[in-house]
């Protein structure tokens, strides 16, 4: 599948996103979680974006699509991929627009998670991520909880609150959502690629997805 995710901070596209990957294959491609790695191994990326990502803001549209053209053009996107979190703005999705249509790659269509917003607020204060880079396997404590020692299940490094989950944070990105990535639901719904799904299950979503798809 070649397929893009939208949806708010804590619509679930991360969730949704590794459930499809294990399903096909396609590879997940989160710019939220490359950036965080980025930020732990202290690379020049990181030191860039760390400051963005603390305060809640996006992380300038030169260093995203940099860090995409490269990671679009690798051999394990043939077959497929999930982008989860990318395009977040309206030149994003303009330079992925050309970039795809460079590297011949046909998107299937675009899922948009629509999510009401106390549930967001609720889902992200009561997130815990894997803190191990390679891993970031995401959970939650009132509906998927990690072991009851914090660990994660999957490689047993700590499981974490990130440094963007403070209030003012994850107030300032609903607002940033609003402001610069909504805009996308109507760009996409003119490039007749828009899917909206209501993210109340993931597994719903998930199976709602492979629907569209027609598997
Ligand atoms: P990023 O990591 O992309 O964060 P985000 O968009 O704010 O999204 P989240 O990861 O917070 O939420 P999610 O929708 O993946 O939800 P999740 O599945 O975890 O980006 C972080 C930062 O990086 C940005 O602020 C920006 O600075 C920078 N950045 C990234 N990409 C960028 C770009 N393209 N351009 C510029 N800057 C960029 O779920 C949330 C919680 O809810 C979890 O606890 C989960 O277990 C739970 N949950 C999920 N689904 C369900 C469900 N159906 N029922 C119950 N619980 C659920």
């Amino acid at each position: 599948m070649k397929i893009i995710l939208l949806g708010a901070p804590g619509a679930g596209k991360g969730t949704v996103a590794k459930l499809l990957s294990e399903y096909d294959g396609s590879v997940q491609i989160s710019t939220g979680d490359i950036l965080r790695s980025a930020v732990k191994t202290g690379s020049e990326l990181g030191k860039k974006a760390k400051a963005y990502m603390d305060a809640g803001d996006l992380v300038p549209d030169e260093l995203i699509m940099a860090l995409m053209r490269e990671r679009l053009a690798a051999p394990d996107c043939r077959q497929g991929f999930i982008l989860d979190g990318f395009p977040r703005t309206i030149p994003q999705a303009d330079a992925l627009k050309g970039l795809l249509r460079e590297l011949r790659i046909e998107l299937d269509f675009v899922v948009s998670l629509e999510v009401p917003r106390e549930v967001i607020l609720d889902r992200l204060t009561t997130r815990r991520t894997c803190s191990n880079p390679d891993c970031q396997e995401i959970y939650n404590i009132k509906s998927n909880p990690p072991l009851p020692d914090g660990r994660c299940k999957k490689c047993g490094s700590l499981t974490i609150q990130r440094d963007d989950e403070t209030e003012a944070a994850i107030q300032y990105r609903l607002e940033t959502y609003e402001k610069k990535t909504s805009p996308l639901i109507e760009f996409y719904r003119t490039e007749g690629l828009l899917r909206q799904f209501p993210s109340v299950s993931s597994v719903e979503t998930v199976a709602a997805v492979k629907r569209q798809l027609g598997k």
